[in-house]
């Protein structure tokens, strides 16, 4: 296993939108998971999709830690290949992102709060789960990777996108209603 450079916010692999993972069994697709998990767990992220890491195919894996479960379930390490997100409904809120491919900063960005992701789980079967809140946040953020979309681009009011330090010492307050 080897932790994978990190792509950053600038660089043409993030703004391109991946192929689909033909065999998820491939040796090379294997050996990606594992590096992408290495790569993760060295990084501190909650989420990596492959784009991050030079390889532009439909590709991502997240967790939800014990610590952003928000009363919901911790989610172990997940990869999913091939994802399709749709929202379940219409409302979307605001909560704050960050991204290993643009270190240091955050920002508060709109998300549907409730989703239906389908695709291929780590070992090839089908994924069809509703998520919803933080879990349902990554995915989408981590979906939008594939499609080359860095969360800048979903950003509505840009007074809420700030360095980790100036945030931690100001916090701003989200609003309820978007
Ligand atoms: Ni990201």
């Amino acid at each position: 296993m080897a932790i994978l450079k990190i792509a950053r916010m600038g660089h043409p692999v993030l703004l391109t939108k991946a192929q689909p993972v033909a065999d998820v069994a491939a040796p090379e697709i294997r050996r990606l998971l594992e590096d992408m998990a290495k790569t993760l767990e060295d990084a501190g992220g909650v989420g990596l999709a492959a784009p991050q890491v030079f390889c532009a195919k439909r590709l991502f894996i997240y967790h939800v830690p014990a610590s952003r479960a928000e009363g919901g379930q911790a989610v172990p390490l997940t990869a999913v290949f091939n994802p399709v997100v749709t929202s379940l409904d219409d409302e979307k809120v605001l909560g704050w992102e960050g991204c290993l491919s643009i270190p240091g900063l955050r920002a508060a960005v709109p998300r549907f709060r409730r989703i239906r992701l389908t695709g291929l789980d780590g070992a090839g079967a089908p994924i069809d789960a509703e998520l919803s809140d933080f879990e349902a946040r990554v995915v989408q953020h981590e979906a939008d990777h594939l499609d080359g979309v860095m969360y800048p681009m979903r950003m509505e009011d840009f007074r809420y996108f700030g360095f980790n330090e100036e945030a931690d010492r100001f916090p701003m307050p989200l609003p309820e209603e978007l």
